[in-house]
């Protein structure tokens, strides 16, 4: 048989989000349903303080070396009279065909390791800078969904230069009596709280600006289900099934701890038996939402749906938790396509997006690849 030359992939993970740890299990699940005879797979840990790793360092800590010591170690011999060397550290392993970078929450979801990749001139998996950036910010995701005709909840933006002209009075008389106050850039639940009076007002919106200059203050669905649709593909994206998550009824929305700390009370329907009505225009809001916010490769939207059915898009993540028990794999498994012909799928993908992105013209010539002197 004829003898493929195999595609050798950089697969980057961890980074410095609460979904750190998430992010291991996502890259080790990745790692291993990827067939290799088709891959060559290269590993690149960012560190919980955000310092990128070689393919060495990153393969002990893969196999199970304390990730805290190999870092020390690791960050310690770093080229100090190179700034970029703790950003992009490439180092014995540079000729990398395509990257999949699977870090979750900040600097990996929101656009910066994108830009870092776009930079490098190599293929990757997933949105680019544009999407990546708009997703992660809940405020402009409103924004422009609005302006696709995608129903979001009602909300007010809250920046420090705004924040005095609203009191939780006037808000709860325009959105409701209870409200969600969040970071517009976070994840994870973290920042966010559920407020029904002006002292858990003051409170939250206190914390809420740990996490970011600009907060949100939303009208909140009551009793929501929760669901979701995992989309995958570039120009022409496909929906999976709809599933819900199931979070118990002690609980006043889906926080950080049913998330982390301790998921076993949080269950996943897959998929989720609604009407025939309510999936399809689930299925349409997934859709416009994914092509409205220009995104690529893979994304999971979710949605708060009122007891009276009314759906809204809440969030789309676009690096979404990618461990084989994870929702957006499981989604895909229940409308017939595996995990592993999920990861082929997403690194064609990003080969496809690269392969238009480099008949860009910049100032009248493509972008030179840069193939044969990338060195750390
Ligand atoms: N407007 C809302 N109405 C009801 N519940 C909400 C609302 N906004 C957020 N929640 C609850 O808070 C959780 C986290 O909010 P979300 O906007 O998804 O932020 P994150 O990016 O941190 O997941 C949701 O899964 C849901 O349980
Ligand atoms: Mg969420």
């Amino acid at each position: 048989m004829e003898n493929h030359k195999k595609v050798h992939v950089g697969l980057i993970f961890g980074g410095n989000s609460s979904e750190h740890d998430v992010s291991k299990r996502s890259a080790h699940n990745i790692f291993d349903a990827m067939d290799k005879d088709k891959y060559d797979v290269s590993l690149f840990l960012v560190t919980k303080d955000g310092y990128f790793l070689g393919t060495k360092a990153s393969t002990r800590v893969f196999d199970g070396e304390p990730e805290d010591d190999v870092a020390r170690q690791e960050i310690a011999k770093l080229d100090k009279a190179n700034p970029l060397a703790p950003v992009l550290n490439l180092g014995e392993d540079a000729n990398i065909d395509v990257f999949f970078p699977i870090i979750h929450g900040n600097l990996g979801e929101d656009g910066t390791i994108q830009g870092l990749l776009r930079l490098l001139g190599k293929p990757y998996v997933g949105s680019g800078v544009l999407g990546s950036a708009m997703s992660f910010d809940k405020d402009i995701t409103k924004k422009i969904l609005k302006l696709a005709g995608v129903a979001t909840t009602r909300y007010e933006l809250l920046t420090p230069l705004t924040v005095e002209r609203y009191s939780y009075q006037s808000l709860s008389e325009e959105l409701g009596s209870t409200l969600f106050v969040k970071p517009a850039n976070q994840g994870s639940s973290v920042g966010i709280h559920k407020v029904e009076n002006a002292e858990e007002y003051s409170e939250a919106i206190r914390d809420a600006f740990r996490y970011d200059s600009k907060v949100l203050a939303e009208e909140a669905i009551e009793g929501p289900e929760e669901l979701e649709i995992s989309v995958l593909g570039n120009n022409h994206p496909i929906a999976s099934k709809v599933g819900a998550i199931k979070v118990p009824a002690t609980d006043a929305f889906y926080t950080y701890d049913n998330k982390f700390v301790d998921a076993s009370q949080v269950k996943f329907d897959v998929p989720v038996d609604i009407s025939e009505d309510l999936a399809q225009k689930l299925t349409k809001m997934a859709l416009d939402s994914y092509r409205a916010l220009g995104l690529k490769g893979m994304a999971r939207i979710d949605f708060l749906v009122s007891q009276a059915e009314t759906p809204y898009v809440s969030e789309v993540n676009t690096l979404p938790g990618f461990t084989n028990i994870s929702l957006y794999p499981q989604l895909f498994a229940a409308s017939g396509i595996s995990y592993s012909d999920l990861i082929d799928r997403l690194i064609l993908l990003a080969n496809e997006e690269h392969e238009r992105q480099s008949k860009i013209l910049y100032d009248f010539k493509p972008l030179p690849p840069k193939d044969q002197n990338v060195n750390n």
